[in-house]
């Protein structure tokens, strides 16, 4: 191992003492319905409802004093919300979506940044018994429509920036039936008619005082998120209610979330971690959430730590990358020490980093891995664990993980292969909205696979490798290729599109993509140029490709499928590996 071990001191010596004690003999003697099913408080009829979980429990327990979040607004505004006001809040909002007739499963899409309203109307759409699907706020109207479509969304929750942004694309929505629109600032002139609603209003004039929450079970559906895979469009991740069970408990385990911590997620509820781990996680261990509306800055970051005392923090690699870069004379000027537990996740977290963070922030980042399909924590390093950095730690209690040949036979340790999961996991994806077939795909001789590249060492630590597929996976964001290429080719100039992950040092892979030109047209730095701007604008910065080559023949194989390992190995100047497919050039 290149680098040491990172021995965990002994638990009478820790500041605190963990919710996790003994990892090994906790897995040895696990049980999800005695340690995990029975740890929430359930409704009153035997139903399960996620948002009751993370709010209404804490108000029936004597909580609603409690604060429940802490908003930090882009230009310093700050708003505090006990559990009680959250409850009313999200009350109001769960009788306003039964009262413009939303049924039980319709799906809710939000597209909006974080502010306390976005909470609000997750947590009603949920008691309701609505699917909440969250969409990061930086898309373009290509990507809203797509996912929105595919989901035959009921309603849109939106705010008046963002709904200008797609308001050409609204109509093509057949199924909608309302736009709600969160004018927080009050300055938009938006114009109401029967579909386009204001919140302020609707909540202004909703009488909550009777609202009944949705007898939902725990098979009911609660979330999607839609998610990209190396063929096709993005899939919509479906998940239902009883996922609240390991996003409860990975938040007590893997995050040692306790109550009263002050907890900082750094992810947005567009992608899964800032619904998992940003909502239903720590909410359910009734902690003091920071939300904060603005982006990467380290100046930021530090200072919303110091200020707000905060003690759990879950970020991500990229983000500790760039704070890497910022320097240690940053990380000194602030003082940092309420900090308990910091976590990571998204994409490989370097060994380096971990290393660094033990010096600066005098504890290690403990890395864990999950995906939108497994909807929690799946493998982690815990509080109490040993760290072996650029592991990705040991199975989450409970979770049974397997490194296989491509038979899917299960390999030994040293061995690298596919990263499988045995399946019946509490917050295992329900379904692939609408797309059995690929679901189905995903489940090989008793496995689920996950579609990773890792090893296993023989102390049982798991080491990621790479990704199996063509996904690209941009400061922890999955790309598709293929929603880039579709892009791409609509602009009048291009014929083909490839599109690749290029190793980044920060970004881990950026977006670049290989173009073919139509007749009449000329490869030129202005033409490149309206290219990136072009996919900008249809898909979000983060996605479009930030470099674009012209090339004279896209790679394919005789069946025409873009050859992306070939022009990944060009890009590299790696070996062209097996090219026996490759269509003539002729
Ligand atoms: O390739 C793995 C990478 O991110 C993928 C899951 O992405 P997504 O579905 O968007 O879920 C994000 C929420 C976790 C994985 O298949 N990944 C995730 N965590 C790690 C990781 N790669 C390496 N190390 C990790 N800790």
């Amino acid at each position: 191992m290149a680098f040491e071990e990172i021995t965990k001191p002994s638990v009478s010596d820790m500041k605190e003492t963990p919710n996790l004690i003994d990892y090994q003999s906790t897995r040895e003697d696990f049980d999800w319905y005695r340690d995990g099913f029975s740890g929430l408080d359930w409704l009153p009829d035997g139903g399960l409802n996620n948002a009751y979980e993370a709010v209404d429990r804490h108000v029936n327990n004597g909580k609603g004093k409690q604060k429940a979040l802490i908003w930090i607004g882009k230009n310093g505004d700050e708003e505090t919300y006990t559990y009680s006001q959250f409850k009313e809040e999200s009350d109001k909002f769960g009788q306003v979506m039964k009262n413009l007739g939303m049924q039980r499963a319709d799906r809710v899409f939000i597209f909006m940044d974080r502010i306390p309203e976005l909470y609000f109307a997750a947590m009603g759409i949920l008691k309701a018994g609505g699917v909440i699907a969250p969409l990061f706020s930086a898309f373009g109207p290509d990507p809203v429509r797509d996912r929105m479509e595919d989901a035959g969304a009921s309603f849109l929750v939106t705010t008046p920036e963002l709904k200008s942004k797609i308001d050409t694309m609204l109509p093509d929505i057949k199924t909608l039936q309302k736009v709600i629109v969160i004018d927080k600032s009050d300055t938009a002139n938006i114009k109401t008619d029967e579909k386009t609603l204001l919140y302020k209003d609707l909540m202004k004039n909703v009488d909550a005082t009777n609202f009944i929450l949705e007898p939902t079970t725990q098979y009911d559906f609660s979330i999607m998120h839609y998610t990209s895979g190396s063929t096709g469009k993005p899939k919509g991740v479906l998940h239902r209610h009883q996922a609240v069970v390991q996003q409860w408990l990975t938040g007590k385990w893997a995050l040692d979330l306790k109550e009263g911590d002050i907890y900082f997620c750094t992810a947005d509820p567009g992608w899964v971690t800032g619904t998992s781990y940003g909502m239903m996680a720590p909410w359910t261990n009734c902690v003091t959430q920071i939300i904060y509306e603005g982006g990467f800055s380290a100046a930021s970051w530090y200072e919303i730590i110091q200020k707000y005392g905060v003690t759990v923090w879950y970020t991500a690699p990229t983000a500790i990358r760039l704070l890497m870069r910022a320097g240690e004379a940053v990380v000194q000027r602030y003082d940092l020490s309420s900090l308990r537990f910091i976590g990571s996740v998204g994409e490989p977290l370097n060994p380096e980093a971990v290393v660094w963070g033990n010096k600066n922030y005098k504890m290690p980042i403990h890395d864990n891995w999950w995906q939108t399909e497994t909807g929690a924590i799946m493998c982690a390093n815990y509080a109490t664990t040993n760290i072996r950095p650029g592991s990705m730690g040991k199975p989450f209690p409970g979770v049974t993980m397997g490194i296989l040949d491509d038979q899917y036979n299960e390999l030994g340790a040293g061995e690298s292969g596919i990263l499988a999961v045995r399946p019946g996991w509490p917050s295992q994806m329900f379904a692939y909205w609408q797309q059995d077939e690929m679901y189905n795909s995903r489940f090989k001789k008793g496995w689920y696979i996950t579609g990773d590249q890792a090893s296993i060492d023989e102390d049982g630590y798991f080491w990621f490798q790479g990704r199996a597929d063509d996904v690209i996976n941009t400061a922890g964001h999955l790309v598709g290729p293929f929603e880039v290429e579709s892009a791409l080719i609509e602009h009048k100039a291009v014929a083909e599109a490839g599109v690749i992950g290029k190793p980044d040092p920060i970004a881990m892979e950026v977006v670049k993509a290989f173009v073919t030109l139509n007749p009449d047209y000329e490869a030129t730095d202005q033409l490149r140029r309206e290219l990136i701007g072009f996919a900008r604008d249809k898909l979000s910065a983060g996605v479009a490709p930030r470099e674009i080559d012209f090339i004279d023949v896209m790679p394919k194989t005789r069946s025409g499928k873009i050859m992306r390992r070939l022009l990944k190995a060009r890009e590299l100047g790696l070996p062209e590996g097996d090219t026996s497919t490759l269509e003539d050039d002729g």
